[in-house]
């Protein structure tokens, strides 16, 4: 954010530039669809009284009932303490742990029971079942390696960049049962990325495995390791120790040597640790559970600081009434753990509630579009929950695998990104043949868990809008102006939430103030206030609100585009193109696709002089890929002659987005180099 706008100036988007809502589809409203009999016999919550037990006169006291669905070393004495906006503090006084609340808490009832049904990729290996004694007993024992081994103690960040094994939840539940706050960034990221959130967060120790598998190959993870830490070295961070996790217990899969004083195989260390139990320690509420790192408005990715207290209580309260979670379900989310999806509802949530959580570790498609179907035929997985992105990969390449077997699920989410009704009914129809609610799931990184969804035993399904506001959840919509729509209006703008909440997150970890810029100082109506009623929160999102009350969201107002529902920073992604020696000016816009929702599109101009060459789109493309990771990676670079510009020297992003997507750029005449717009067509596909 540049230094000489105002606070309110800097959070406002800026209009001439292009935002996923304007060039967001617009669906027809749909018809409604009803959750099966079946499902509403059994569902958690049928009672439609729920919404009077949240409404705003009993805020805060409200979440209590969330909180009790946890177990406290000591109880809170205040639910909320309102005293510096907007960093409010939940379940004041308590005293908890996360990882007794996960694990210890399940021994009585549930010991012998699956916590984790991990899938290795590959089809013959054999599925691993761990009991929650299982998990308590890994959990303790690296535990234990961590404290002594890496003296690592409550309130040390460190940085775990993993696969998506067993061994991932293991490790941030026994950093949990330390008080270590841990930083799991996304495996599919680049060893470049991963070191900006190690020196971000001045982890002094990364949590990594050798290798994994991914669509039929084992790769090499380790190499990013020793890519993050020299990096990190080169911003001038040392990180200490790399612990690695063997893919394979007891052989080495990676190719790269080893750093003798640093890297530590974990495998042979945890030898020393066997039988070994280490207290859960008991953290205040208030202490921070995990950093997420997220793509924003401007440059660098910002680490999200979830609570414990308040955020457990959160994804507990939303798994057991909109996941529907009973003890005995078998429960598949297929997001990454890398993700806040995977975070909250993969492993926080779900192992809250005793449940039988399936970690998968490759691609659903592989080796075909059957192989989710014939996992949850074969784990008898009754809940799923995955994105758009993947239910669109697997319609287009097995419409009709589903049929061939015999998995039958009661609940389905889908998270991340709008949903096409055709694809919802697919999903409906097809995967779900008829006999599943669908709950279509509205939030965020920064909100921990659900804000909007229907009560998946209450709600009828609207393909396409994810639904009212979930019990305690009170959203508003503002126009530009600040004023605010009518409810039900059926009018696009900017939602918020008028009230804070349980899951929110904290703060920008070392970014205060980016933190009330970018999500509090827009609609702030007082920023002298100690009233939270003055404090709505920006989601950064665009959305209508019909008149029966569901919510449709539109996509992001700001520079944020999301691919296969992965946020990712159009700033972030310019910023790798002008580390190319040749390039000078850079600009991404977001492309629809069928599969992926979104796809960059990424036009580049060239220092005078130099001609456009393949190379250089090659070398510009492989930089994104080394400095975020493959899933940034542009559909196309466009080099171009010079950039559609204002007469004050700003680039026109919207006309490079209507170009991309074969849309009309409207009227260019007002340009200062209106006639660069026909030669960019001529080159974009
Ligand atoms: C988008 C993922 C439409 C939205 C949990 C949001 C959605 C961003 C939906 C957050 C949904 C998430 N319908 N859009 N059901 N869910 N989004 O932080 O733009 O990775 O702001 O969290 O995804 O992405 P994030």
């Amino acid at each position: 954010m540049s230094k000489d706008k105002s606070p309110r100036e800097a959070a406002q988007p800026t209009m001439t530039d292009v935002s996923e809502a304007q060039i967001a589809v617009h669906w027809p409203e749909e018809g409604y669809y009803a959750p099966p009999n079946a499902f509403i016999a059994q569902a958690n919550l049928t009672d439609e009284r729920v919404f009077q037990r949240f409404t705003l006169d009993k805020f805060p006291e409200c979440f209590k009932e969330f909180a009790d669905l946890l177990s406290w070393s000591k109880y809170w004495e205040q639910t909320l303490d309102t005293s510096h906006p907007p960093f409010w503090r939940w379940f004041v006084g308590g005293r908890i742990n996360a990882c007794f609340n996960c694990v210890d808490r399940h021994l009585g009832a549930h010991k012998n029971k699956t916590a984790i049904h991990f899938v290795p990729e590959p089809e013959d290996e054999a599925v691993q079942h761990l009991t929650y004694q299982e998990l308590f007993v890994r959990v303790n024992e690296f535990a234990a390696l961590l404290r002594e081994h890496c003296g690592l103690k409550a309130g040390d960040r460190v940085t775990l960049h993993m696969p998506m094994v067993a061994e991932l939840p293991i490790t941030m539940l026994a950093c949990a049962r330390l008080g270590v706050i841990h930083s799991q960034v996304f495996s599919g990221f680049s060893g470049k990325a991963c070191a900006d959130r190690i020196v971000d967060s001045e982890s002094r120790v990364l949590i990594t495995m050798d290798a994994y598998y991914r669509a039929g190959k084992l790769l090499d993870h380790k190499e990013k390791a020793d890519t993050a830490v020299a990096e990190a070295a080169a911003q001038g961070h040392r990180v200490d120790k790399v612990l690695i996790w063997q893919r394979h217990p007891g052989r080495t899969s990676s190719p790269t040597k080893l750093d003798g004083g640093r890297d530590v195989i974990v495998n042979d260390v945890l030898k020393e640790y066997r039988g070994k139990r280490v207290e859960p320690v008991e953290m205040p509420a208030e202490a921070p559970l995990f950093l997420m790192y997220t793509s924003g408005t401007t440059g660098r990715p910002k680490g999200c600081q979830h609570s414990i207290g308040g955020y457990l209580a959160y994804v507990a309260w939303t798994s057991k009434y909109i996941q529907d979670i009973h003890p005995e379900d078998v429960y598949w989310c297929m997001a990454d753990i890398g993700w806040i999806t995977g975070h909250s509802y993969i492993v926080y949530g779900p192992l809250a509630l005793a449940a039988s959580s399936v970690v998968y570790e490759g691609v659903p498609t592989h080796p075909d579009a059957g192989r989710p179907w014939r996992i949850a035929e074969q784990l008898d997985v009754n809940i799923f929950h995955t994105s758009p992105t993947a239910i669109r990969a697997l319609r287009r390449d097995g419409p009709d695998e589903p049929a061939k077997y015999n998995h039958h699920f009661k609940h389905m989410t889908t998270v991340g990104e709008p949903i096409e009704p055709e694809v919802w009914k697919w999903y409906f129809n097809v995967v779900g043949k008829g006999e599943a609610a669908i709950v279509d799931t509205w939030w965020q990184t920064e909100t921990g868990g659900f804000l909007c969804s229907t009560l998946p035993g209450l709600h009828k399904m609207k393909p396409g809008s994810t639904g009212p506001a979930i019990p305690g959840i009170h959203p508003v919509i503002y126009d530009d102006e600040g004023k605010e729509l009518a409810s039900g209006s059926g009018k696009a703008g900017n939602i918020c939430i008028r009230n804070p909440w349980p899951g929110a997150f904290q703060t920008i970890w070392k970014d205060p103030d980016r933190f009330v810029r970018q999500y509090y100082a827009r609609y702030c109506k007082d920023p002298k206030s100690k009233d939270w009623r003055d404090w709505p929160y920006l989601a950064g999102d665009g959305a209508v609100q019909a008149a029966d009350g569901y919510y449709r969201i539109l996509g992001r107002i700001d520079d944020v585009i999301n691919v296969s529902g992965h946020r990712l920073g159009t700033k972030e992604i310019e910023s790798a193109a002008l580390l190319v020696p040749e390039v000078v000016e850079a600009a991404v816009v977001p492309v629809a696709d069928a599969v992926k929702g979104k796809v960059p599109d990424l036009y580049v101009a060239l220092k005078p002089g130099l001609a456009a060459t393949p190379e250089i789109a090659k070398k510009v493309s492989a930089s994104v890929v080394s400095e975020i990771g493959a899933i940034a990676r542009p559909r196309q670079v466009i080099v171009v002659p010079d950039m559609p510009k204002t007469r004050s020297g700003k680039i026109m992003r919207r006309v490079l987005a209507a170009i991309s997507n074969q849309q009309d750029p409207g009227d260019v005449s007002t340009l200062a180099n209106p006639e660069v717009v026909d030669k960019i067509k001529a080159l974009a596909k």
